[in-house]
């Protein structure tokens, strides 16, 4: 199991713990191996990930060759990201933006991105709007992977029938199971114009 950066502050745990009933999901190696097969990413990718927290996922995402942009509406965690994850600096970067309340990044570019990830963070957002953003960011063949507690618990994660919902209008889509003791399952969706 990959621990997180180390030292980090407690206040950003509390910070974590309070979007969340989960807190921190630990990233096992296995996690980014079934990630990596299942979403074909490949180096000299882009990807994009949203509602990144501490920036861990983006990291491992990074290094397996990708180019990554880690974005989260708190502040706080974004300054701690680009503090701790230094290893892969040319090809990760991390900023704030919120996108509940803000407008689109001129950064995301219409047809810019190969991967768009939301680990443990979609449920959390205004998930029509940002669908559609989504689509419009991808390629014609990119691919969305969210991965996502099932749970009727809105703080924790999708209830059954929404995580099925997600895959309307996409050209292709299957799911996988990441942990079964926690109910932790990934979907990927690929082809945003169906
Ligand atoms: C449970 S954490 C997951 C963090 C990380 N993806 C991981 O797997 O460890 C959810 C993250 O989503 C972020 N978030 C929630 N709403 C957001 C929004 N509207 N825009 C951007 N980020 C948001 C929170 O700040 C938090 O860092």
């Amino acid at each position: 199991m990959k621990a997180p950066a180390p030292g980090r502050p407690q206040d950003l745990w509390e910070r974590m713990r309070s979007l969340t009933d989960t807190g921190y999901i630990p990233i096992s190696d296995e996690e980014v191996r079934l990630f990596q097969s299942h979403s074909g990413a490949a180096p000299g990718q882009t990807a994009v990930d949203i509602g990144t927290g501490t920036g861990e996922w983006a990291c491992e995402i990074a290094r397996l060759g990708l180019a990554v942009a880690g974005y989260d509406s708190d502040g706080a965690v974004i300054e701690w990201a680009r503090e701790v994850h230094t290893e892969h600096t040319a090809r990760l970067h991390f900023a704030r933006h919120d996108f509940t309340a803000g407008a689109i990044p001129a950064s995301l570019r219409p047809g810019s991105a190969d991967i768009v990830s939301c680990r443990h963070s979609l449920h959390l957002m205004d998930v029509p709007r940002l669908m559609t953003d989504i689509r419009r960011w991808l390629r014609p063949d990119g691919v969305l992977h969210v991965t996502t507690s099932v749970s009727d618990v809105r703080a924790a994660g999708f209830p059954d029938a929404q995580v099925r919902a997600l895959a309307q209008g996409w050209r292709e889509h299957h799911q996988y199971t990441v942990d079964p003791h926690q109910q932790v399952i990934a979907v990927v969706l690929r082809g945003p114009g169906g």
